[in-house]
């Protein structure tokens, strides 16, 4: 007996990654799981850490979904962070309350071909995650996509270099006084990230998102060598499996090459961006200020609408410029949403 092919369904973001536009647009939200929900402050209690948290898969694939959940996102992001990529390659990682990640030994104090002649990369440390994305992918509809995704090289550098967040000297120092170095350790860094993307993209990653969230600080030729390059890289190696949305935040006036260059599906856009002098064809994905969004009000209508009109006639993904502040009241959220979809 015949049985009727099934037929793929598709959902609204990956049309608008296809080009396809949607109306209204697909929203999700970066870090959209995460501390100012109740039920992951709860969940992350109950597990100890952060760490804990996500390298235990059930209870992460639950963190993954309770936004999609409670809003009706348009898409989950796995339930991760881009500091697991340092850790798979050696470095001892750890998220004190309060402080922020740490990264230890700080690959700053010792030259780089002699730390990284010391590292050695497990990536099965990272199996965790990537059963997380299977779990998530499972107990998913069809209409919502799951997201998969790491850093750039770039901002896994400056963490791994400093072995703290946003302290970019080590890093940009480093990639001037030993260049050679600093390039052996973005090039691991990028042979490490495509077979933990494209590990996601055949568990049930559906697309994959770069944050390149430290891009802003380069100069023209740095940010060639140091963002483009890589994410070229990247690209060329996973873009036959799933699309990628790159986000350099703060590229400015480094977007449209960022895009040319990288071959990117998509770019994402931080809320100081303009999609203007983009190409129309390209999927963009923003950028609503996530001040706007702890604000609310008035002030979070007009944004939403502004957001809306910005990128109008394009494919768009609604998104925050940058992620969610820990603050932002849940019913802000919700506001968001009515205003978008009524
Ligand atoms: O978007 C999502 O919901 C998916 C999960 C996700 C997390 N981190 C969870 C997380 C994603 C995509 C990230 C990316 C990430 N992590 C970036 C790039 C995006 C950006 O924000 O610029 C960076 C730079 C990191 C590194 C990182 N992780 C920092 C600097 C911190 C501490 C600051 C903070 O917000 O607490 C984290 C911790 C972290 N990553 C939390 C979450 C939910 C908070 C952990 C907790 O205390 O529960």
């Amino acid at each position: 007996m015949a049985t009727a092919q099934a037929i793929p369904a598709s959902s609204p973001l990956l049309d608008v990654l296809a080009g396809v536009r949607h109306d209204p647009p697909p929203v999700w939200l970066m870090r959209q799981a995460g501390r100012y929900l109740p039920e992951y402050r709860e969940l992350r209690a109950q597990k100890g850490g952060f760490l804990e948290l996500l390298l235990d898969a059930p209870a992460a694939a639950e963190v993954t979904l309770q936004p999609v959940r409670r809003f009706g996102m348009d898409a989950a992001i796995l339930f991760s962070d881009i500091l697991v990529i340092p850790w798979a390659m050696g470095q001892a990682l750890a998220f004190e309350a309060g402080e922020g990640p740490r990264l230890t030994p700080a690959l700053k104090d010792a030259p780089l071909m002699l730390a990284l002649s010391a590292m050695t990369t497990e990536a099965g440390k990272l199996a965790p995650v990537i059963d997380t994305v299977r779990r998530v992918r499972a107990s998913l509809g069809a209409k919502t996509a799951l997201i998969g995704f790491a850093g750039g090289p770039w901002t896994v550098a400056t963490y791994m270099l400093a072995g703290q967040g946003g302290a970019l000297e080590a890093a940009r120092l480093a990639a001037y006084q030993d260049a050679l170095g600093f390039r052996a350790l973005i090039d691991r860094i990028t042979n490490v990230t495509i077979g933990y993307l494209a590990a996601q993209i055949a568990a049930g990653a559906q697309a994959v998102q770069i944050f390149d969230s430290w891009s802003g600080v380069l100069p023209p030729a740095e940010f060639e060598r140091w963002v483009i390059r890589p994410t070229r890289q990247i690209v060329a190696a996973i873009s036959h499996l799933a699309p990628v949305i790159g986000f350099p935040r703060g590229a400015g006036q480094n977007l449209l090459r960022y895009a040319e260059e990288t071959g990117v599906h998509a770019l994402g856009l931080d809320e100081t961006a303009v999609p203007d002098g983009l190409p129309v064809t390209l999927p963009l994905q923003g950028n609503l200020d996530p001040v706007a969004l702890l604000a609310g009000g008035e002030a979070l209508d007009r944004a939403v609408d502004q957001c809306l009109a910005r990128f109008a006639g394009r494919p768009h993904i609604l998104n925050l410029g940058h992620g969610i502040d820990k603050d932002t009241p849940i019913a802000h959220v919700e506001q968001l949403l009515k205003r978008l979809r009524g």
